[in-house]
């Protein structure tokens, strides 16, 4: 019989522990993700151990006597990359990078490296998925062939750390760190307790050498980065690499920046040689916009510090089902489904029997309620079949009672719409009250989804 105190069991998605199976794993909700896993009350002693070995011992010092290096922050070279770590990336710190298989994150990472290797700053980059083969073959394909990165296909924690404390590169990237398992663990590569250990001697490493890291990670079906959620307080940077299979377009986005915004994007397209930066979004996103149809309108969001003009597109068609569906990408579902209530119950549209899919194209996902009027405005130009003339754009929050509400930084939106041709704006009537001095357009405030509605029919 198995000694019951030799084993627990780790929720595979948060990192709960329980001393018994359970389905349902009280941490974080999840079904079935708890796994039996040898009990180490000895987490301790091993990492202690391994610090003792690497030398290094807290300090107490004042805080104005600490010393800083000179270049603090490495540029990575990649534009769109250093604006999203918040003007590069600093030194000794960790960032961990997740998004799908396949989407372009091995890429990235190696054209960065290459950027950033020089004869005085040694890069090194650590494939447990790929052999040096392989990852030669790409480099020949990027052409990022500089011979200051150095390459090490390896999983073995315990293998890694010796040959990088060697080494010392400036900047250690780790593919990934769901296949670096350490043989001091019994458990199997991937799973929580080797996830959470190698990430933290890592980081440990990071932080005492000096060692710019980049954490490579995988990502669950849900989206969130495979192990525990713990690995994302763990490190100073969480950036997610994002974008559908089926277009070119990537976006980079920090979802937690300790030095920096966190809500900064960078967007990339994906070419035969690698990734290619997009220094115009904008006009790519418009690119192939309709003309004429309706259920088409541009919304400037602004992600972090830039705006962003997307286009939403709204089709709503009649159905036969009894549960009419509501489908949108891109876009919360929830804000669907409210949108539709109020544009049903105030504006007398009868959407009860209809279909609405909701899609915003590029893959770009729009959280921000600034967006509301276009998206309210789409549904209704395509349930009345009207089109919305093609050089408006539209911006405001709805609330539930049918009222345009006030948004922030209207100006830059309207100065990014301006410089892509759009000629009117419909603009909440607070913050239009508001604007003073010469406006980069046409201005018309709105305080009710009625006024915009008789713009339309
Ligand atoms: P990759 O960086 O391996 O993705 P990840 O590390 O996130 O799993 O990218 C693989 C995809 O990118 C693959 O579908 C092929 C494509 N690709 C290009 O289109 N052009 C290129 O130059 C490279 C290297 C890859
Ligand atoms: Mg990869």
């Amino acid at each position: 019989m198995k000694d019951k105190k030799a084993t627990h069991f780790v929720c595979q998605l948060c990192g709960y522990q329980s001393s018994k199976w359970l389905g349902k794993c009280p941490g974080c909700d999840a079904w079935d993700s708890m796994l039996e896993e040898k009990r180490r009350d000895a987490a301790g002693p091993a990492m202690h151990a391994w610090l003792e070995r690497d030398g290094s011992a807290a300090v107490l010092q004042p805080l104005d006597r600490i010393e800083m290096s000179d270049n603090a922050r490495i540029l990575t070279g990649v534009g769109e990359f250093d604006r999203v770590l918040g003007g590069g990336v600093v030194s000794g710190s960790v960032a961990l990078i997740g998004g799908d298989p396949g989407i372009g994150k091995s890429t990235l990472l190696l054209q960065a490296l290459n950027m950033m290797a020089a004869p005085d700053r040694k890069v090194l980059y650590v494939s447990g998925e790929e052999s040096a083969r392989q990852i030669k073959i790409r480099a020949e394909r990027l052409n990022t062939l500089s011979p200051h990165v150095y390459i090490m296909a390896e999983n073995c924690l315990e293998t890694i750390l010796p040959e990088a404390i060697a080494l010392t590169p400036k900047v250690l990237v780790i593919d990934s760190i769901q296949t670096v398992y350490s043989g001091e663990l019994q458990s199997a590569p991937g799973s929580v307790a080797q996830v959470r250990e190698t990430s933290a001697r890592l980081i440990v490493l990071a932080k005492n050498r000096e060692i710019t890291t980049f954490l490579i990670g995988h990502v669950t079906k849900d989206g969130a980065i495979a192990g525990p959620r713990v690995l994302e307080h763990m490190v100073d940077t969480v950036l997610y690499f994002e974008g559908d299979r089926g277009h070119p377009y990537r976006i980079l986005r920090a979802v937690k920046n300790r030095f920096g915004s966190s809500n900064e994007i960078g967007v990339f397209e994906m070419k035969d040689h690698g990734l290619a930066e997009v220094l115009n979004p904008s006009e790519l996103f418009l690119s192939q916009r309709p003309v004429d149809v309706s259920g088409s309108v541009v919304v400037p969001c602004m992600e972090g510090t830039r705006p962003l003009l997307v286009e939403i597109q709204a089709l709503v068609s009649a159905t036969n089902l009894a549960m009419p569906r509501r489908t949108a990408i891109g876009i919360d579902p929830q804000r669907l489904s409210l949108l539709a209530a109020v544009l049903e119950r105030y504006m007398a549209i009868a959407l009860y029997n209809k279909d609405i899919f909701l899609n915003v194209t590029g893959g770009v996902k729009v959280e921000e309620p600034a967006v509301d009027l276009g998206i309210a405005a789409a549904i209704a130009s395509s349930a009345l079949n009207r089109s919305i003339d093609t050089g408006t754009i539209f911006l405001g929050e709805v609330g539930l009672t049918g009222e345009v509400r006030g948004i922030t930084q209207l100006e830059i939106r309207l100065k990014e719409a301006a410089k892509l041709g759009f000629r009117n704006g419909v603009v909440p009537e607070v913050n239009r009250a508001q604007m003073r001095g010469t406006l980069p357009m046409e201005v018309t405030g709105v305080t009710s989804l009625k006024e915009v509605l008789r713009m339309i029919a």
